[in-house]
């Protein structure tokens, strides 16, 4: 198995991915033989996670992913347990310390092959079918959203987004965090156009997920900020462009389009948030003024 050079060069993250990588190819070697799995072709990856195809004892293709160690990565496969493959890539096995999963294995086409607002009827449509009753050892999005709300008021008066809206975030988020509604559903939570893979039995299926107890409605942002050089260079407005993917995604899964749209305002402050905790110095593809005025257009154009 040889490890993406793309993915051996996150060792610029930092000592902790230094520590994974080198631990990698061992790791990898012993679920192969544990697991009794055979490679078949070469690895790929994403921002987190080592894909590889293998070849089950009986021959059934898969796809064995490993994952930097992080809580979310844990939690991955509790919620392809509960979906059970409806919706979702299927699961064929789990070794939570090792944060590695057998997968059944999908196509390398994505949802990046589609037209953006075809592939948001695709995802409305996995919604109506991932959005199941959360199994209970997922982290409540309701204690999520209480620390953003207090990380969010602590910024200060001079960070580089309108305070207006920061505001505007916190209250909605103060009011999320007591609202019996913000936990209970099996919510994806990164459910973009990467993360969705076509497959034989269906033509589309969910996969990486970063599972959280929560409300359908905190879903569709990630498809509203992603692919936003294609809302660039679109002839309509980005402010259109923005609404037409927002509105095809709350019509196709029924979601109530004021409370989709209060969660779409909180969680791109979040993101301006993260990005401003960020250690000086941090590699990022996107500067940060970009990405920050990137996050106030997503957030005003689902508001008028
Ligand atoms: N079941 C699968 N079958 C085939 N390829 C897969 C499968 N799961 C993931 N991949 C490939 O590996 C990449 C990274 O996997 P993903 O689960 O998205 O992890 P990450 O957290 O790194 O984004 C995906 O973008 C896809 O190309
Ligand atoms: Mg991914």
């Amino acid at each position: 198995m040889k490890v993406p050079e793309a993915f051996s060069a996150y060792a610029a993250r930092g000592p902790e991915w230094v520590a994974f990588l080198g631990r990698l190819p061992g790791l990898v070697r012993g679920l192969l033989e544990d697991w009794q799995l055979t490679p078949d072709g070469p690895a790929t990856h994403g921002y987190c996670a080592l894909v590889l195809p293998v070849r089950t004892a009986g021959g059934r293709p898969a796809a064995l992913k490993v994952s930097w160690p992080h809580w979310e990565a844990e939690l991955e496969h509790i919620a392809l347990q509960r979906w059970h493959g409806d919706g979702a890539v299927e699961l064929l096995r789990a070794d939570p310390h090792r944060v590695a999963l057998l997968l059944e294995r999908l196509h390398r086409e994505d949802l990046g092959d589609l037209w953006d607002v075809e592939a948001c009827e695709v995802v409305g449509g996995l919604y109506r079918r991932l959005h199941v009753p959360a199994p209970a050892q997922l982290v409540t999005l309701s204690s999520c959203v209480s620390r953003w709300c207090d990380e969010l008021a602590a910024l200060p008066r001079d960070a580089p987004v309108p305070r207006r809206m920061v505001e505007q975030a916190v209250s909605i988020g103060r009011a999320f965090a007591s609202d019996e509604g913000t936990d209970g559903r099996l919510v994806h939570t990164d459910l973009h156009y990467a993360n969705v893979l076509a497959a034989d039995r269906e033509p589309w299926l969910a996969i990486d997920p970063k599972p959280l107890s929560g409300d359908p409605h905190f879903e569709p942002a990630p498809m509203l900020w992603n692919r936003w050089d294609e809302l660039l260079a679109a002839t309509r407005s980005v402010r259109d462009g923005v609404r037409l993917r927002f509105h095809t995604l709350v019509d196709v899964a029924g979601l109530d389009e004021a409370r989709a749209r209060d969660w779409v305002v909180l969680r791109m402050m979040c993101n301006a948030l993260w990005r401003l905790q960020d250690p000086p110095g941090t590699a990022r593809q996107l500067p940060d003024e970009e990405y920050l005025t990137r996050c106030v257009t997503v957030a005003k154009s689902v508001q008028d």
